[in-house]
C-alpha cells in the first residue's frame, strides 16, 4: 500500500480519488483536518476498504512510526502543506511549523522506518515530497521557464518554507540514501479546489454576486495545469522517477490573472447566465498582494522526455469542466463557506483599497 499525507486537500483528495479508480493499492490517508481538508472531497471512498483514513500530524513522529509498522506502505506520497501564499503573509508561524518542521518529523519516521527494512524492500521503497514552482522566485516576461537547475530564490514565507522542505528531503537522500522524488508543479485547478485561491474563489464569487478581486494590475502570469494531470504526473514519477531526483511539472498553460478571470466570466455568461449584463461587471481592481511575484513559467521537458509525461488537458477544456463542476456541487461550496472562511476572507479583502479599474 501507500502512505499519503494531506490527502483530504485539493490535490491530494483528487490524488486519492484517482488512485482508487485506477487500481486496487490501498491507500492509508494521513490528514491533519485542518481549514482546507475536507472529508467531504472523500466522500464517494468513505466506505471503500481500500482507503483508511487516519486524523494526524505529519509533525507527531510517533504517530507516523506506529502508522508506518502497522501498515508496511511501500511508499510516501506527501502533499500535507500549509498551501495559501496570502495566508502566509497574514500568518507564516504555521507554514514553519507544517511545512518545514512538520516535513522534517515525517521524514525522521520514515528514515527510521525504511533504515529496518530489508535491503531489497529498501531498494524499491519511494518518498516522493510534492513541491511548487514557487521556489524557484519570479520570472521577467522574457525569461526562460524554470528547469529543475534555475536556483532557488523564494519570495514569501509559503515558498521559502516549500523550499526549506525540499532541501531536507534533497539532504535525506544524499546523506542517508532515502530514495526521495520531488515535483515541482505549477498552479493547479479543477475539482475540490478551496475557494480561497483564486479560479474558485472568483467562480463563488460570481454567482454570489460579489466582487471578483484583481491584485494590482492583474498582469502576474500563472501556468496553470489541470490538477487530475498533476495526478498522473505524480503517479508516473512514484513508477519511474530516477530517486534523488526532481522533475517540474507545468501545464505549458501560461495566463494573466485578469485573461482566467475573464475566460470564467464568459462561461459563466454561457453556462449559468445573469439576468442582466456580464460577470465581468463584478471585477473590482484592489490593493496588490505584497511581495507579488510576477511570473511563473515551467520547463516540462524533463519529465516528458524521461518519463513521458505530458499534460492531456488544455486549459479550454479544463477550465470548463471546473466551471462545469462548481455549477453541479452547489452544497460541496456552501458547506465551505463556513464561518472560518468567511473570517478569512474578511481578513484578507477588508483591508484592501479598491483601486481605480483598468478597462474591464
Ligand atoms: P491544500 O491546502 O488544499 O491541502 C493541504 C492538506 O494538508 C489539507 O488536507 C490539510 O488538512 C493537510 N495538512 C495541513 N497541515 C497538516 C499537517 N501538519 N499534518 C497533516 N496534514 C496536514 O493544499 P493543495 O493545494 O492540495 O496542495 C497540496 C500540496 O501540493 C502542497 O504541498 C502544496 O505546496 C503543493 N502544490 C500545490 C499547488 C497548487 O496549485 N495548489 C501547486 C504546486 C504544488
Ligand atoms: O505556483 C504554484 C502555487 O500556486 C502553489 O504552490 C500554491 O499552493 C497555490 O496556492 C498557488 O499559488 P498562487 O499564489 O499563484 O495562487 P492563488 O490562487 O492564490 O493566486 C493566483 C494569482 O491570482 C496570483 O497572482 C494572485 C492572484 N489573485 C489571487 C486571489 C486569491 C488575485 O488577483 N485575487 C485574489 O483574490
Amino acid at each position: 500500500m501507500i502512505f499519503v499525507t494531506g490527502g483530504a486537500g485539493f490535490i491530494g483528495s483528487n490524488f486519492v480519488l484517482d488512485w482508487l479508480a485506477q487500481n486496487d493499492e490501498p491507500v492509508v490517508n494521513f490528514d491533519k483536518l485542518t481549514y482546507a481538508g475536507n472529508m467531504n472531497n472523500l466522500a464517494t471512498i468513505n466506505q471503500d476498504p481500500r482507503h483508511i483514513f487516519v486524523q494526524g500530524d505529519i509533525g507527531d513522529t510517533e504517530h507516523v512510526a506506529a502508522l508506518l509498522a502497522e501498515h508496511k506502505p511501500r511508499a510516501i506520497v506527501h502533499f500535507a502543506a500549509e498551501s495559501h501564499v496570502d495566508r502566509s503573509i497574514h500568518g507564516p508561524a504555521a507554514f514553519i511549523e507544517t511545512n518545514v518542521n512538520g516535513t522534517f518529523g515525517l521524514l525522521e519516521a520514515v528514515r527510521a522506518h525504511w533504515t529496518a527494512l530489508p535491503a531489497a524492500e529498501q531498494a524499491a521503497f519511494r518518498f516522493l515530497h510534492v513541491s511548487t514552482d514557487e521556489v524557484y522566485g519570479t520570472l521577467g516576461a522574457n525569461d526562460a521557464p524554470f528547469t529543475e537547475t534555475t536556483q532557488y530564490a523564494p519570495n514569501s514565507p509559503y515558498s521559502a518554507s516549500k523550499a526549506a522542505s525540499d532541501h531536507l528531503v534533497r539532504s535525506y537522500h544524499h546523506t542517508y540514501g532515502l530514495p526521495t522524488l520531488t515535483t515541482n508543479c505549477s498552479n493547479n485547478y479543477g475539482p475540490y479546489h478551496f475557494p480561497e485561491k483564486l479560479i474558485p474563489l472568483i467562480i463563488t464569487n460570481a454567482r454570489a454576486g460579489k466582487p471578483l478581486p484583481i491584485y494590482g494590475d492583474g498582469q502576474q502570469v500563472r501556468d496553470w495545469l489541470y490538477v487530475s494531470d498533476h495526478c498522473a504526473a505524480i503517479r508516473r514519477v512514484l513508477e519511474a522517477g530516477q530517486p534523488g531526483e526532481v522533475y517540474n511539472v507545468g501545464g505549458w498553460n501560461e495566463k494573466a490573472n485578469l485573461d482566467v478571470v475573464h475566460v470564467l466570466c464568459d462561461i459563466l455568461d454561457k453556462l449559468d447566465p445573469k439576468a442582466a449584463g456580464s460577470y465581468r461587471d463584478q471585477i473590482t481592481y484592489v490593493t496588490d498582494r505584497p511581495g507579488h511575484d510576477r511570473r511563473y513559467a515551467i520547463d516540462a521537458r524533463k519529465i516528458e522526455r524521461e518519463l513521458g509525461w505530458k499534460p492531456a488537458e488544455t486549459f479550454e477544456t479544463g477550465i470548463r469542466k471546473t466551471v462545469q463542476w462548481y455549477l453541479d456541487h452547489q452544497d460541496w461550496v456552501s458547506d465551505v463557506q463556513s464561518g472560518d472562511y468567511l473570517k478569512w476572507v474578511a481578513k484578507n479583502y477588508q483591508e484592501r483599497q479598491t483601486t481605480a479599474g483598468v478597462a474591464k
